[in-house]
């Protein structure tokens, strides 16, 4: 049985219904939307205005109508009408306190779970194995993972794949360089019949300087790179010493890949690549050309998918080149197959560069007219934009090379310790774990704060700040909200053990705070915070549904805010009337919970203090 949350304005907009009703209009008139005025009021609703027309009336007195209906109302505390037909409203402190009570018991503070949970994909990374992870890998990273988290908490099953570059010319590439440096080795012996050594020969720093290397020279010397195509070709072809010498490469690059995600907290279910679906490439084409939709087209195999209504050129999706070998399309088509086959996805999402984004029109048109997903299979791409740096050009190192993510996590990482033991006493374990955890708040919120496709400046000094719109003030603004509720647990539980206890029962350090009742907010700080707190669900099911990270940043960017404005003009912990100290620290308390559950979504987490 599914239990159903109404969202805030849901309810508002029903209550405003009746009340046009119960005046003879229609319900449906009875729309409400935030206010463009919040001097004003809190809510509006234009549906006089709206129904003006039909009814030949004047909105005002549509209007008055309505309002009439709405005195003594138990939701609005506050109807007026404003020329030339505009309801302005305001809710009343108790409504608002109950929402967030129901909130509060929800274990998903209200989000509505699907009837029909969706089976999502979410194809992110993409990393090329044998080459280090640059700086253009952090994008894709960052906002896949957030996004696998998003459709996760909003009740979908959802796997997030890695899919390797793995089985492309940079193999065959390292194999060369190999066999030139040591030709020794069995796996370049054709007669060799023994079992091959369980320990690579190269360790990762070894292959990363492998690869660059090959990749100069094959570029000087046309020779050393047929040699390399060939040697693909052979490990395409499943020659048994090439196999072994992938095997080594695939688990020593891969083991640092784990490794080099796992800081960044991103997790993929699957670890599959280019390699797993080659199998299946042969029988693909031939169904494509049986089913009479693959063509030739200048000895290459091609799948036409431009259609009438495009106002730009889309070239066909090319299957197979002249020489027969297939491409990064023809990959991507059998990835499609195989998940539609494994794993019957309702939805698959790529993360990737923009540039892609024609690429990826292809290649959705091609599976969709060829039946390798269902009609009503979803098929998204999340193209986005680049990283500059402060320069407005892709982002560099000082020296203009192309910047290794661990350096670029290693600068953050010395910035954010550099900011946190700046006067201030921390023990040196502390301040390093502290700093890398706000260091990645920094990088993530930075990311995500964007819109995808929008290319953004990443800005160490504005990324790394306490104050603004940024990861290290969303972070602060719960370390400040754990260390009043800390001091309010060890107030109370000094005041018990005292005697003194007053109308508060006992608490214990471990007791939870979340018990406490939520009370009618005293103060408008109080309760702005109180209406910021009920957008959750709609925020988050928006987030969802448009496949968009930046609205729980810009959601939480509020939040904080109006906590903290809150905040300033409160004393909670002197409060007297502890009635309403103890409302103050559920509202906290709830207020942290949501912070924390939405930061959990963008990939990130909070420390004890900082
Ligand atoms: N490995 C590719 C690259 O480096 C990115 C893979 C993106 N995902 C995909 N399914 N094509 O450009």
């Amino acid at each position: 049985m599914v239990i159903k949350m109404k969202k805030f304005m849901e309810l508002i907009s029903e209550e405003m219904g009746k009340a046009f009703e119960a005046a003879g209009y229609q319900a449906d008139l009875g729309k409400v939307t935030i206010s463009n005025r919040p001097d004003l009021c809190e809510y509006q609703c234009n549906g006089a205005m709206a129904g003006a027309k039909q009814y030949h009336k004047a909105p005002l007195m549509i209007a008055n109508d309505v309002a009439e209906k709405l005195q003594g109302n138990t939701v609005f505390s506050e109807v007026s009408v404003v020329a030339p037909g505009f309801l302005n409203l305001r809710v009343t402190e108790k409504f608002v306190k109950e929402y967030l009570q129901e909130m509060r018991a929800d274990a998903k503070f209200g989000l509505e779970m699907p009837e029909n949970p969706q089976m999502i994909m979410v194809d992110y990374g993409g990393p090329n194995i044998a080459k280090p992870l640059h700086v253009g890998h952090l994008r894709p990273a960052i906002i896949g993972e957030s996004v696998k988290r998003i459709c996760r908490y909003a009740g979908h099953q959802v796997l997030g794949d890695i899919h390797l570059g793995d089985w492309g010319l940079q193999m065959g590439l390292i194999a060369t360089e190999l066999k030139k440096r040591h030709p020794e080795l069995p796996y370049f012996d054709a007669a060799w019949q023994g079992e091959y050594p369980k320990e690579p020969p190269f360790t990762i720093s070894e292959l990363e300087e492998i690869y660059p290397a090959a990749s100069a020279k094959s570029k000087e010397d046309a020779d050393y790179k047929a040699e390399a195509m060939e040697a693909t070709f052979q490990l395409q072809t499943g020659v048994p010493g090439l196999r072994a010498l992938w095997n080594h490469i695939m688990a020593v690059s891969v083991a640092d890949l784990k490794k080099n995600y796992a800081a960044l907290d991103v997790e993929f279910d699957l670890w599959k690549g280019e390699s797993d679906v080659q199998p299946i490439i042969p029988g693909m084409v031939e169904k494509l050309k049986k089913d009479g939709y693959a063509h030739e087209s200048d000895g290459a195999l091609v799948v036409d998918v431009k259609e009438e209504t495009d106002t730009k050129e889309i070239p066909p999706c090319m299957i197979l080149k002249s020489d027969g070998a297939s491409l990064y399309n023809t990959t991507d088509l059998a990835t499609i197959m195989d998940r539609m086959d494994k794993y019957q996805p309702d939805k698959l999402i790529y993360v990737t560069d923009k540039r892609q984004n024609l690429y990826f029109e292809q290649i959705f048109r091609c599976a969709r007219k060829t039946g390798l997903v269902k009609p009503e299979t979803q098929l998204t791409h999340i193209g986005i934009g680049t990283m500059n740096g402060k320069d407005g050009k892709p982002f560099k190192t000082r020296e203009g090379g192309v910047m290794r993510l661990e350096n670029l996590i290693r600068e953050i990482n010395e910035e954010m310790y550099r900011k946190i033991t700046d006067n201030r006493e921390m023990e040196e374990a502390e301040a390093k774990e502290t700093s890398g955890i706000v260091a990645l708040s920094a990088v993530k919120y930075g990311d995500l704060s964007n819109q995808a496709s929008k290319d953004y400046i990443f800005d160490i000094d504005r990324f790394t700040s306490f104050e603004g719109d940024t990861g290290p003030y969303i972070l602060y603004t719960i370390v400040r909200i754990k260390s009043i509720l800390k001091k309010y647990k060890e107030q109370n539980g000094a005041a018990s053990a005292s005697g003194q206890s007053g109308n508060v029962s006992e608490l214990k350090n471990d007791t939870p705070l979340s018990g406490l009742p939520i009370c009618e907010a005293t103060s408008a700080s109080e309760k702005d915070l109180m209406l910021e707190i009920t957008k959750f669900n709609t925020m988050l099911e928006a987030a969802c549904e448009e496949v968009a990270p930046h609205k729980v940043c810009a959601y939480i960017y509020d939040l904080a805010n109006a906590f903290n404005h809150f905040y300033h003009e409160t004393k909670i912990l002197t409060e007297e009337n502890l009635e309403k100290q103890s409302g103050w620290i559920a509202l906290l308390t709830l207020t942290r919970d949501v912070l924390e559950v939405c930061i959990e979504l963008l990939g990130f987490s909070a420390p004890e203090r900082m």
